[in-house]
C-alpha cells in the first residue's frame, strides 16, 4: 500500500530552516499527490488532533522565516507507552500513515515509538546544538553560530574601546559545539565547553596573561551553557588578572532569525529525502547528512551513534588564538 496522507510536525526546541523543511516536505509530498498534514505543537497536537491540512500555499513565504510555523513543544504526556498508543490511534482516525517528525534527538525518540505502533515514521535532525551523533549536520547550526559571532562581534567592538575582558554565554546544554565554532570565528582566547575538563586558571587566566604581555588589551572569553556562572566566572577572571571584565548571556535570541543560505538548503535536502525514504515504503529512518551526502539510517541505531567533541579544532583555536 502506497503513502497516500503524510504528518508532519516541528517538536523540542525549535531551530532556523525548521520552516524551510516543513516547506519541502509538504511541497514534495503534495507534488507526488500525497495528501499533507500539518500537526500543531509537536506531538502534542498528534494526541489532541491539532492537525491541519496543507496546500501547496501553506508553506508559501515561509522559507526565509525563523522559528516553526507548526508552533514546536516538549510534550512529557506523549513520552509513555499510553501516550504514544493515543498517538497512533490518532493518526489512524485522521487517515495518516506516516509522520515526518524535524527536531532533535528526543523527537526521535517520539518517532521511533510510534513507528513501532505501525505508523511510518522519518524523522530530520534540527537544532542549535548540532550535537545529534549521526549525522555531521543538524537545521538551525548555521544560523545559530552566524547570530553568536554577530552578537560577539559587536561585544568586541565595546571591549576593545575600554580595555576589557567579555564574558559570553552561549546556548548548548549538553554541547559546545556552538562555544567551540563561534569561539574559532570571533577569535577567543578561551573557549570553555561541557566537554573538555575546565581548568580555569590555565585556560583562561595563563592564556589572557600571556597575550597582555605581548601587547593585548582586550579578551573574549566564550562559554557554554552547559558550564553556566559567566557572571561569577567574569568576577573571578578581573580579580585575577587586572582586567575589567563583563558578562554576557546571549541567550534565546540564538534561536531566532532568518535561516542562512546552508540552513535553507540542507533542511530543503532533507525534507525532500523524507517523503522519497516514505514513498520506497520504508519507515522508522532518520535523514542524515554525511561527507557532504544526504543519507538515511534506522533511527534504533542512530540513536546510538556518538558525536566525538571536536578536540583537533579545540586545540587550533587554542594555538591560532593567542
Ligand atoms: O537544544 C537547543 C537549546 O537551545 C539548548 O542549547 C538549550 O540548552 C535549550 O535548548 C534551551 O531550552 P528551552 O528553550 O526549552 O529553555
Amino acid at each position: 500500500m502506497g503513502v497516500k496522507t503524510i504528518a508532519v510536525l516541528t517538536s523540542g526546541g525549535d531551530a532556523p530552516g525548521m520552516n524551510a523543511a516543513v516547506r519541502a516536505v509538504a511541497r514534495t509530498a503534495i507534488y507526488n499527490g500525497m495528501k499533507v498534514l500539518g500537526v500543531r505543537r509537536g506531538f502534542n497536537g498528534l494526541l489532541t488532533g491539532d492537525l491541519f491540512e496543507m496546500n501547496l500555499r501553506s508553506v508559501s513565504d515561509i522559507i526565509h522565516r525563523g522559528g516553526t510555523i507548526l508552533y514546536t513543544a516538549r510534550c512529557p504526556e506523549y513520552n509513555s507507552p499510553e501516550g504514544v498508543k493515543k498517538a497512533a490511534e490518532v493518526c489512524r482516525e485522521m487517515g495518516i500513515d506516516s509522520v515526518v517528525v524535524i527536531g532533535g534527538d528526543g523527537s526521535f525518540r517520539g518517532a521511533r515509538d510510534l513507528s513501532g505502533e505501525g505508523i511510518s515514521c522519518v524523522a530530520l535532525p534540527a537544532t542549535i546544538d548540532n550535537d545529534i551523533g549521526c549525522t555531521d549536520y543538524a537545521i538551525g547550526f548555521d544560523t545559530a553560530m552566524n547570530t553568536a559571532m554577530a552578537m560577539v562581534d559587536r561585544l568586541r567592538d565595546t571591549a576593545q574601546s575600554h580595555d576589557r575582558c567579555s564574558v559570553v554565554e552561549v546556548m548548548g546544554r549538553h554541547a559546545g559545539y556552538l562555544a567551540l565554532y563561534t569561539g574559532i570565528a570571533v577569535g577567543a582566547t578561551s573557549i570553555i565547553v561541557p566537554e573538555r575538563a575546565i581548568d580555569i586558571e590555565q585556560d583562561i587566566i595563563q592564556r589572557m596573561k600571556k597575550t597582555q604581555g605581548t601587547g593585548k588589551k582586550h579578551f573574549i572569553v566564550i562559554v557554554a551553557e552547559g558550564i553556566g556562572k559567566v557572571y561569577e566566572l567574569a568576577k573571578e577572571i578581573e580579580q585575577k588578572t587586572g582586567i575589567e571584565s563583563r558578562a554576557t548571556v546571549l541567550g534565546h535570541v540564538q534561536r531566532g532569525g532568518n535561516p542562512s543560505v546552508q540552513d535553507r538548503v540542507v533542511a530543503s535536502r532533507m525534507g525532500y529525502h523524507a517523503v522519497q525514504v516514505l514513498m520506497e515504503g520504508r519507515s522508522e529512518r532518520v535523514v542524515v547528512i554525511r561527507a557532504g551526502q544526504i543519507i538515511d539510517y534506522d533511527i534504533t541505531e542512530a540513536l546510538q551513534m556518538q558525536k566525538p567533541y571536536e578536540n583537533e579544532l579545540h586545540k587550533l583555536a587554542n594555538e591560532i588564538s593567542i
